[in-house]
């Protein structure tokens, strides 16, 4: 069977992870959150105190830094997906952290932090077969991957799925703390020089504001068989 390269981009908190899991489980192929990067650098970068609170970031440090962050992804079949390791520590739970949440685009708009991490994402998809998400997918890391999303929700339905989450782990939030955190991401994500968000001229939108993880995952698959992607070799 013939494998493809799947980009998926769009805002935070729009259902990226959901459907790109379910994708990956469903077709057998890797799944590479593209986020839990650039979060757990900003996790080292926290830990090493060269980002302290309300102070800005000095980007010298960073890039001196950036040797020893070292970024794996090892599958949990229990979860049926890659969890992230910083260090070879598991950091899934410490990455979604709202203080890293807070300082997570400033991190992510350093050129040598973005050019470290397209680095590791190419290599992940050399041979194809994955379902990678983040904001620069189908623009910078797979320009040439077969089939392209760009996802959207309503500001309120994603603030709400995010408070709804972060409530069910326990984090003491409000939901105008995580509505301000989201606009001001998705601003910082789509004002910066280095590869901002933005669609992909031959990006397919994907608004699921009104759909469930089922309808989008089958509006996807479908998408697949009528595009014709992937045929018996
Ligand atoms: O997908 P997420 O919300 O976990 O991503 C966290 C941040 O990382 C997001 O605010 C922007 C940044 N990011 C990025 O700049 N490029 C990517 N490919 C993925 C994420």
């Amino acid at each position: 069977m013939k494998k493809i390269t799947i980009a998926i981009d769009g805002y935070s908190s729009c259902g990226k992870s959901t459907l790109a899991k379910a994708l990956a489980v469903k077709l057998k192929y890797k799944y590479v959150d593209t986020g839990a990067m650039y979060r757990c650098t900003t996790l080292h970068l926290m830990r090493c105190n060269i980002i302290k609170h309300n102070e800005p970031i000095n980007h010298l440090d960073v890039i001196n830094e950036l040797d020893n962050i070292h970024i794996t992804f090892k599958y949990n079949a229990a979860l049926q997906f890659s969890e992230v390791y910083l260090n070879n520590e598991n950091v899934e739970k410490e990455i979604r952290q709202m203080a890293v949440s807070e300082n997570v685009s400033k991190v992510s708009a350093i050129k040598e932090v973005r050019h470290k991490m397209i680095v590791l994402q190419k290599q992940m998809g050399k041979n194809k077969g994955i379902v990678m998400e983040g904001r620069d997918i189908g623009t910078v890391v797979f320009p040439d991957a077969d089939l392209k999303l760009f996802m959207t929700a309503d500001i309120e339905v994603r603030v709400k799925r995010r408070y709804d989450e972060l409530l069910s782990k326990g984090t003491h939030i409000t939901y105008d703390e995580v509505k301000k955190n989201l606009v001001e991401r998705d601003y910082d994500d789509t004002h910066r020089k280095e590869n901002p968000l933005i669609k992909a001229n031959d990006a397919i939108i994907l608004d699921n504001s009104d759909l469930n993880p089922q309808q989008q995952l089958d509006f996807v698959l479908r998408l697949i068989e009528d595009l014709k992607l992937i045929s018996e070799e």
